[in-house]
């Protein structure tokens, strides 16, 4: 298939290499990288192409979602930060009839994780003496915190335990409520992504933690999310390639 890899940054670059190794083509758009074949998206640089991956920047990305879906693009969405607009951005892709799958992380592996963790939060419920809480790391240069793998995982933990309802990501300076979960966020050096989420009793602490080595396991995701789209319309999360991965 020919793709459109939209941003040629840090991800847009992996995903190149990706596509590169599982049979595809492609062209590259971004504002501003010198080494990228256009700086804008338009019927003349992404027409051809199959599927759009973007992977570009919170600010940039919902008007690319709409001038890919005027264009009648089927695209997959690695930008994180912009799921205050997902009701917009579902009817921007009705409208146009097109298909678009998200995902804050689309790393096979987060993704499994996601559920062992929901799993686990649904165990503990059931027992008093433990508390949980959850943290993250990532690199220097990321823009939005806290992740998006974040708070799709903290959304999840609250969602299964009856005793928690509200996610907190802020630093707190006062004791947390029963009722809140707290999902921290740290930033430094050149860590890919790694997740933590604890079950902390009187007695023990359980970790469970997902650490990515490589930007290269997010770029594999995407990519296999582009085949994925490739015939597909509508609204996706990446939950739908994992079903269709792991037999749901
Ligand atoms: N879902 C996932 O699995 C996953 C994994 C990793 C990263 N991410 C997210 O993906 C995004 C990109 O991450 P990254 O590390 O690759 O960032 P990056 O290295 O900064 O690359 C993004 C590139 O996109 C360019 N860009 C910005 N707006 C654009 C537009 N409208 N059209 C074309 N190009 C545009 C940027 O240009 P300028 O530098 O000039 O702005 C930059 O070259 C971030 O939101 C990050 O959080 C998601």
């Amino acid at each position: 298939m020919h793709l459109a890899i939209i941003g040629y940054g840090r991800m847009g670059k992996e995903i190149a290499d990706v596509a590169t190794e599982r049979g595809h083509t492609f062209t590259t758009v971004d504002v501003n990288a010198p080494d990228a074949e256009h700086a804008r998206i338009t019927q003349e640089s992404v027409g051809a192409c199959g599927v759009c991956i973007d992977f570009t920047h919170p600010q940039s990305v919902v008007g690319n979602i709409e001038q890919m879906a005027a264009l009648g693009k089927h695209m997959v969405i690695g930008t994180t930060g912009w799921y205050g607009e997902l009701d917009h951005v579902r009817s921007v892709v009705e409208e146009h009839d097109v298909g678009l799958l998200w995902s804050p992380n689309f790393s096979i592996g987060v993704n499994l994780f996601f559920r062992l963790v929901t799993a686990a939060a649904a165990i503990f419920d059931n027992v008093a003496d433990y508390d949980v809480m959850g943290y993250e790391i990532h690199h220097n240069g990321k823009a939005d915190s806290p992740s998006g793998t974040a708070i799709k995982m903290a959304q999840q933990i609250v969602d299964a335990m009856s005793s928690k309802d509200t996610p907190v990501y802020e630093m707190l300076n006062r004791r947390p409520e029963p009722n809140e979960l707290h999902f921290a966020s740290l930033r430094g050096g050149s860590n890919p992504g790694r997740h933590t989420v604890l079950f902390d009793s009187p007695f023990d602490t359980i970790e469970l933690t997902h650490q990515n080595r490589t930007r290269r396991g997010l770029a594999v995701g995407a990519v296999l999310a582009a085949e994925y789209m490739r015939e597909r319309k509508g609204f996706h999360s990446i939950d739908d390639l994992i079903d269709s991965m792991v037999g749901e």
